[in-house]
């Protein structure tokens, strides 16, 4: 779906630079976000990208630079702008889990009856909807512990997706699915961008399943912006990060392990038992 050039990005980020305590992890990053598009955010584990995802949805806030969600500052919101804003995003979590002492049905009702005073019949329908939008219309009297993995992640979609947000953030939304599921639920984070005029988010760890389904690519390395662009520019590359990154090769400039001291004051003793 094209949107009119002059359409401002949903989000931008200007500058930004995050660390937990001392550790930067963000070194004044700026990228992007087109509206009504599917953008992926790829980079290797322990990047960031999360971390991303958290700064958009105000969970943390930035140390410098500036976080824009449709053009007001994330970082500089009062909590009701905040709970505003993010009533207007829907996330999937990395580590998601369903409400397991609830049905199918009342995990995606959740929101509605937390954050609407809807009446329920209208909760109802609403309910159906999404999880027909999922394919799930037919499961929701089951149980967590009665649905798979891949059904489970289908759930929290459209869980994310009750209160009819503008924008969804996906964080390895393919972590543990078979080849078919994962290309299944791909499908359907396309389907659902496209038809519900959605701005998608996609944090995944999966190449050719990602770069086939968004429309921009964004590849965070080393506390800053590798790349980013179409998938096919993204492709051609000829930054080292970006090259590692898309053949997935195991030696090169990206950082695997987390900071600590060297090999040689851990094993270089010979002795071991040292912590
Ligand atoms: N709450 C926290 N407190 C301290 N450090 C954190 C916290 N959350 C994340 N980190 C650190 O920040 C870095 C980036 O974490 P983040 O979760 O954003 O990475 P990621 O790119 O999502 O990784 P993955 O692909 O493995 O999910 C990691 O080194 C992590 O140890
Ligand atoms: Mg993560």
């Amino acid at each position: 779906m094209d949107t009119p050039a002059a359409a401002p990005p949903l989000i931008e980020f200007k500058d930004v630079t995050f660390g937990y305590g001392a550790r930067a992890i963000l070194d004044g990053i700026s990228f992007s976000v087109p509206r009504g598009k599917v953008t992926a955010l790829m980079g290797a584990s322990g990047g960031g990208k999360t971390t991303v995802l958290r700064l958009v949805g105000g969970q943390q806030r930035a140390q410098r630079g500036e976080v824009l969600f449709d053009g007001q500052d994330v970082g500089a919101m009062k909590a009701n702008a905040l709970y505003a804003a993010r009533r207007r995003m829907g996330m999937l979590f990395q580590f998601g889990a369903l409400f397991t002492d609830m049905s199918v049905f009342d995990n995606v009702a959740f929101p509605l009856r937390e954050h609407t005073q809807l009446p329920e019949p209208l909760v109802r329908d609403i309910v159906l909807m999404k999880l027909d939008a999922v394919g799930l219309r037919g499961a929701r009297e089951l149980m967590p512990s009665e649905v798979s993995g891949g059904m489970a992640r289908r759930v929290a979609l459209a869980r994310a997706m009750a209160l009819d947000p503008e924008l969804v953030m996906y964080d390895e939304p393919f972590a543990g699915l078979d080849p078919i599921s994962l290309g299944t639920a791909a499908r359907l984070i396309r389907q659902l961008n496209d038809t519900l005029g959605l701005t998608s988010i996609v944090v995944s760890h999966d190449l050719e399943e990602t770069f086939r389904i968004a429309d921009h690519v964004i590849i965070l390395a080393n506390g800053r912006i590798a790349a980013q662009g179409t998938p096919a520019a993204v492709r051609e590359s000829t930054d080292p990060l970006v090259h590692q990154f898309v053949n997935a090769l195991p030696e090169g400039p990206v950082h695997f392990h987390y900071p600590g001291v060297d090999v040689e004051a851990d094993f270089g003793n010979g002795l071991g038992g040292r912590r």
